[in-house]
């Protein structure tokens, strides 16, 4: 029986779920909370419920229960970068489904970047003709959203409670747009669109009237397009020399009586923040949006850098996103450990106990706080480069490293942003892992299987090295080999501590579902 009740329900996106010997009975909030109470039923059932074809010989039973729950925070997001690497619309639905499975709510869809402009803008056509592609024309590489293909994307989500919110990155990060119509910047020197990594410096100028119209032009159809009550305008890492340089930006420096090129940034988020209101759109946007210069609309700023950011929204009237590096970005790896996947190295890495270990109470004052989100960045992927290294692997799809670096620290994101601090528990959530990873199998989902933990090392008399391990996930098997090859699923199981002339002979797995 599903219900809508608002009365029994007091928290928005909370359910009741309960379950007797006559009736399954889930009443929910709202439509949200309905749907999260179906999220909850299908965990209770047998793993194989994911699986998308008939699954036989499967005993389909639910444990009697009472569950009474809801969000937090109303933000349970994930970033998704589709500017750095392209992924077709079928991974952005997987995506999408993936979220909602574990009751993330929005998605920051990353269309914009330096690499490739990806979303489709009927009044300016080059930019998907000319910035979503780079490299020569016969081994070009890229791709775009149409914009009924990005309808689709929104009528899945939508269907699965989550808010897809564009971003629309500018004044820095939009070097595809500079190349597509060079009188975007302000030199209206012709670049091209880079196919590695880099941060460009052309930014939008905003002393050309010609520049502004580009911009409203481009939010207009993109509000059109999307109905997502939250428009993203991006505005990370911009660097101003050309702001500095440019006579044009110089002017209206003046006019409006800056003392710095860094506060026209200000300037422009003012312009655009009204520009949204008047839509009924709020803008978010990376925390630079109301750190450089004074933005007086309330905006909500995702906080990438440290704690002090949640302080300065709250100081200059504006609300906060946690994204912070240091835990929610998921293109770290997880690990040092010799084999680990190339990832990003500016921070240390993101284990699934940092990633779980996030505090929301650091960041205060909470009520500044409307969520938690993580990132999930694709630099490493231009050009597959990730890929060619793990020869054992021998993979060459990027959409399976990007889940691998997903999950499964995903899961952890949706703890932290669903339930209170005080009920978070690592070792609990550790062993209800092993279930999560079945279900991923089912889903055809990829992921990183935790390594063994190394609870001793010690030296013998001998002079060789004694290896304690024990399995990183609850009832999985450890299978080792002692000659420095790559173990398998055929190498010896682990049962007793084992002892290696070198330390560096010994290669332990965890092998998931031994079953
Ligand atoms: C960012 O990581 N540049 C937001
Ligand atoms: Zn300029």
């Amino acid at each position: 029986v599903l219900v809508l009740d608002t009365v029994a329900n007091k928290h928005s996106e909370g359910y009741s779920l309960s379950v007797d010997k006559k009736s399954i009975r889930i009443s929910g909030a709202d439509e949200a909370g309905v749907f999260y109470g179906l999220q909850t039923l299908l965990q209770l059932l047998p793993e194989e419920v994911y699986r998308n074809r008939l699954a036989g010989q499967i005993k389909w039973v639910v444990p009697g229960v009472q569950i009474v729950d809801h969000p937090e925070r109303p933000w349970r997001g994930m970033m998704l970068d589709v500017a750095r690497y392209f992924y077709d619309k079928e991974f952005v639905k997987k995506f999408i489904d993936m979220m909602a499975m574990y009751k993330l709510n929005k998605l920051q869809f990353h269309l914009i970047d330096d690499s490739g402009w990806r979303l489709e803008i009927k009044k300016y056509l080059r930019l998907t003709e000319v910035g979503a592609w780079a490299g020569p024309d016969s081994r070009r590489l890229g791709g775009y959203y149409t914009q009924d293909d990005i309808r689709e994307i929104l009528e899945y989500a939508r269907l699965r409670q989550v808010e897809v919110i564009p971003e629309i990155e500018f004044p820095a990060h939009m070097l595809s747009a500079v190349v597509a119509y060079p009188w975007l910047g302000c030199t209206g020197k012709q670049h091209e669109v880079p196919d590695q990594h880099f941060i460009s410096r052309d930014l939008l100028c905003v002393g050309k009237e010609s520049s502004l119209q580009f911009l409203r032009d481009v939010l207009d159809e993109t509000v059109r397009l999307f109905p997502s009550s939250y428009i993203n305008i991006g505005g990370d890492e911009a660097v101003y020399t050309r702001w500095e340089e440019c006579p044009d930006c110089q002017k209206v420096m003046k006019r409006e009586g800056l003392k710095k090129a860094s506060e026209l940034q200000g300037y422009l988020t003012n312009v655009v923040a009204e520009m949204m209101k008047e839509k009924n759109r709020t803008v978010v946007g990376w925390e630079e949006i109301f750190l450089r210069g004074d933005v007086k609309t309330p905006v909500v700023g995702l906080i990438w850098h440290n704690v002090r950011g949640t302080l300065l929204a709250t100081q200059r009237g504006h609300k906060a996103i946690l994204t912070p590096a240091t835990h929610m970005y998921f293109d770290f790896p997880e690990s040092r450990t010799p084999g680990e996947v190339k990832a990003a190295t500016w921070m240390p890495p993101i284990s699934l106990e940092k990633c779980y270990s996030m505090e929301i109470n650091d960041y205060s004052p909470e009520s500044t706080v409307l969520g938690v989100q993580g990132c999930f960045w694709s630099d490493q992927f231009i050009y597959c480069t990730v890929m060619h290294e793990i020869d054992y692997l021998n993979e060459n799809r990027s959409e399976n490293y990007s889940e691998y670096f997903t999950f499964p620290r995903l899961w952890a994101l949706a703890e932290v942003a669903w339930c209170r601090q005080s009920d978070r528990n690592y070792a609990d959530f550790r062993r209800r892992l092993s279930h999560h990873f079945n279900r991923l199998d089912f889903k055809n989902c990829h992921y990183r299987v935790p390594e063994p933990v190394i609870e001793q090392m010690d030296p013998t008399a001998t002079g060789a090295i004694e290896f304690t391990l024990s399995p990183a996930v609850a009832d999985a098997d450890i299978r080792y080999t002692t000659d420095g090859s790559y173990p398998t699923v055929h190498s010896p199981l682990y049962t007793t501590p084992v002892t290696v002339d070198d330390k560096s002979d010994f290669r332990a797995i965890t092998v998931i579902n031994p079953r």
